[in-house]
């Protein structure tokens, strides 16, 4: 052997391309087998008021981010937060009259939310997260998906497939080990109330706990480093932002904040500072006093960990008082709502036949003039007359789009 060390190399090489190779093969055949025999769950849309209504919570707090379209219709769209070495996302479309939700059984889209297995049997990796979901949860969002809700009336077209990259591949099948193995019923959600027990279903239920812990993983409630931030994502003008800190240490995390100043930034978007939290944070106006008291009553048991948030224009810059409105549009973060494909593009219409007053009072606090609206307040970010110069350059803006 040893007088023959080249040739030692080259077998060497050889296995090592094969298994790479094996890697590989078998990583494309977990992702794109199909697992139509996977059981749909047992579970039924929940119909009753109650469960329409927290089943609109969900859907909002959940599906609207990755699932809503320009006009406000769960109609689908080019998931941008998704770094593009990934591969590239495309959502479906909840309301497609032939192939949406209302042709879907129940047991199909249990399935969905239980495992990520899709109606036809593909494994979707953008839609396996929500296994921590209950069962009551999930009949309420098939209820509030069956009840008639504008956002599904039957509306645009059918969405392209979602390509995974090799990289996106191996990632998925290696590091976050996507599986479908999951009990198919009887998942408790625990009773809501103001208790440590259901802020910790509640934090994997919004999977605050994925975004918020760095890494691939999927077991990030057990990861040393939990709810530290700093897992990077795609801000909606491309460059990357990273996930804050939220355990409670004092220096890095927020340990120093109370928990209405919790409530703000996480219901309202503005930090205790009087920063914009930004997109892909979701905004979770709908969350209520109870949700959040136990969402902030369990962050406050995990461990502190100091770990300074990471820079790269996580923090908005203080508009300076001369900023032109169009300046403003985009740098204080309305674009990234409201510009060409933004997901609520043509929610400024209304913006036509309103005064610079009442522009100027909305885009201070929308909450004020619509409780549950999702657009973030701008109070503590613009004063006065920086809100009425952005009120008339949207209302320009909106006749432009043809408002
Ligand atoms: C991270 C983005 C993302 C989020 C959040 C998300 N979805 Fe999806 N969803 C997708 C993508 C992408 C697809 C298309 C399948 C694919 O390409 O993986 C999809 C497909 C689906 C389908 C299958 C449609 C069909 O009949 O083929 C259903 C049902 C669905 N989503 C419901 C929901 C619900 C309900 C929620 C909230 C609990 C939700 N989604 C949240 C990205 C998302
Ligand atoms: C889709 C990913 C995503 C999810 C899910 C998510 N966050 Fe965030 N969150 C972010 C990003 C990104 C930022 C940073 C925003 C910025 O820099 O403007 C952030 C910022 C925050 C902040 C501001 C912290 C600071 O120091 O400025 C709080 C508080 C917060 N998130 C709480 C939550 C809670 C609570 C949940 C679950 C209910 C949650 N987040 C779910 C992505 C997410
Ligand atoms: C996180 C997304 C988001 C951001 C950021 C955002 N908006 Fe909005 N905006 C909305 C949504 C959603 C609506 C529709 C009303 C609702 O759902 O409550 C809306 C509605 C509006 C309206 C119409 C109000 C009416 O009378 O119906 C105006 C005007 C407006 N936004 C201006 C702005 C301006 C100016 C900025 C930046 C300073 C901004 N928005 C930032 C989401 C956003």
């Amino acid at each position: 052997m040893l007088r023959h060390p080249r040739r030692l190399a080259s077998r060497l090489g050889a296995l090592f391309v094969l298994a790479v190779l094996g890697l590989v093969v078998r990583a494309k055949w977990i992702i794109e087998r199909s697992y139509a025999d996977v059981p749909q769950p047992k579970i039924v849309a929940d119909t009753s008021p109650a469960g329409v209504t927290r089943g609109e919570m969900l859907f909002q707090s959940l599906c609207m981010e990755c699932h809503g379209g320009p006009d406000g219709r769960a109609t689908g769209k080019h998931l941008d937060e998704v770094p593009s070495f990934l591969g590239t996302f495309h959502s479906a479309n909840l309301a497609h009259p032939t192939e949406g939700v209302r042709r879907r059984t129940d047991g199909e889209l249990a399935r969905v939310l239980r495992t990520g297995v899709l109606p036809d049997g593909r494994l979707s990796v953008a839609m396996n997260g929500f296994g921590k979901l209950g069962d009551a949860d999930v009949a309420a969002l098939l209820g509030y998906m069956r009840s008639g809700a504008p956002a599904f009336e039957p509306a645009g077209r059918t969405q392209p497939r979602t390509k995974l990259s090799l990289l996106g591949t191996l990632i998925v099948t290696y590091v976050s080990k996507v599986g479908v193995d999951r009990p198919s019923s009887g998942v408790e959600v625990p009773r809501k109330a103001p208790t440590v027990e259901y802020g910790r279903y509640m934090v994997q239920a919004m999977d605050c706990v994925g975004c918020h812990t760095d890494g691939f993983g999927s077991e990030k409630m057990n990861d040393p480093k939990a709810f530290a931030g700093g897992f990077e994502l795609t801000d909606p003008t491309g460059k990357p932002i990273y996930t804050k800190n939220l355990t409670p240490d004092d220096a890095t995390g927020i340990g120093r904040w109370s928990r209405d100043d919790f409530e703000r930034a996480v219901t309202r978007g503005v930090t205790p500072d009087g920063f914009l939290v930004r997109r892909p944070m979701p905004l979770f106006s709908r969350l209520d006093r109870t949700d959040m008291d136990a969402i902030y009553m369990y962050l406050r048991t995990v461990p502190a960990v100091n770990q300074p948030n990471r820079p790269g224009g996580h923090r908005l810059e203080k508009p300076k008082s001369n900023d032109p409105p169009e300046v403003l549009f985009v740098s204080v973060g309305c674009a990234g709502c409201h510009g060409e494909s933004g997901p609520h593009r043509d929610k400024i219409l209304p913006a036509v036949g309103k005064s610079d007053a009442e522009l100027a009072s909305w885009i201070l606090d929308p909450q004020a003039t619509r409780p549950g609206s999702v657009m973030p307040s701008f109070q503590g970010t613009l004063d006065r007359a920086q809100a009425e110069s952005l009120g008339r350059y949207v209302r320009d803006l909106a006749k432009q789009r043809g408002g």
